[in-house]
């Protein structure tokens, strides 16, 4: 496996890099777990190399406690991306990404008002920005994105449509623990007790599936909030599974995407579950 630091010697790289060959990438933060390894198979099973980056990008983070909590541990990361059979990993530092602080901005549309674009403004702006500059400087023909953060995987899709961006964005599945606790980098960080209290995500999830059709949406979600109110809850939501916004008239809406994100203590998780009628 080669690890890569430079946009140099990635440049180096990438020009000699097979013209009938496909390059797949998986862009991560790191502290890498069972989900961001199945975006890793399903590269190495579709392309002929498999990319991953790791960096975890300032830009995004809107809260810097977060960011400075965020998990790092690249040596164990280069060690699990080894034994999945990963065949370059690029690791730049923030002084290699960011030369300059970026002038452009990235707005989402109706994006930015619901959901995650509410909650963390400015987020999808950052991650706009850093996505933009891997696909840029690494050229791949798909890249992968885990369907674990929906609302990030349609911004990817938009960004990459309206720009026109040679690039295919490939969803994966959430990957879950065995208590269905949808797996993230943030879960190192829970105590065995709010590790306990974290499963609550799922669960709501799957309550909320077994209601839909049997009363209003708006029903369900108040249900789910008055169920959750020990943790703090930012939303619930019941939305269309491509375009995001609420749905309010299941008949209409075969596939729904049912959202949460609520705080365990200081930690934040999102969760999500896609259901067709
Ligand atoms: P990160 O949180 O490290 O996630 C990297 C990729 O792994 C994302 O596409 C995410 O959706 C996917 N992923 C995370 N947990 C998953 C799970 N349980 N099952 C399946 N896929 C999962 O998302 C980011 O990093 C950043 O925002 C990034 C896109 C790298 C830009 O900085």
């Amino acid at each position: 496996m080669q690890v890569i630091q430079s946009i140099k010697e990635l440049e180096k790289f990438r020009s000699s890099f097979g013209k009938h060959e496909q390059l797949g990438l998986v862009p991560t933060m790191g502290a890498l777990h069972a989900g961001h390894i199945s975006l890793v198979e399903k590269a190495r099973q579709n392309t002929d190399q498999a990319m991953v980056s790791i960096f975890v990008n300032p830009l995004q983070f809107n809260d810097s406690k977060d960011f400075d909590k965020y998990p790092k541990q690249t040596e164990q990361d280069l060690k699990l991306l080894e034994k999945a059979g990963c065949d370059i990993v690029f690791v730049p530092d923030a002084k290699e990404v960011y030369k300059e602080q970026p002038l452009v901005s990235f707005q989402f549309g109706y994006l930015e008002h619901l959901m995650e674009g509410y909650y963390r403004p400015g987020h999808f702006n950052g991650v706009a920005i850093v996505v933009s500059k891997l696909l840029n400087i690494i050229k791949p023909h798909k890249a992968y994105f885990g369907e674990k953060d929906l609302q990030q995987l349609r911004v990817i899709q938009y960004l990459v449509r309206d720009l026109s961006m040679d690039v295919e964005i490939i969803p994966v599945p959430t990957v879950r623990e065995s208590d269905g606790l949808a797996m993230s980098s943030r879960n190192m960080r829970l105590t065995a007790d709010q590790r306990q209290r974290a499963v609550v995500l799922h669960q709501s999830l799957m309550k909320a599936k077994a209601l839909l059709g049997k009363m209003p949406h708006a029903g369900i979600e108040q249900l789910i909030k008055k169920d959750l109110s020990s943790e703090k809850l930012e939303y619930f939501s019941i939305v269309q599974k491509m375009s995001l916004e609420k749905c309010s008239n299941p008949l209409q809406d075969k596939e729904v995407a049912l959202c949460i994100a609520a705080f365990i203590d200081e930690i934040r998780l999102i969760d999500n579950i896609i259901v067709s009628s």
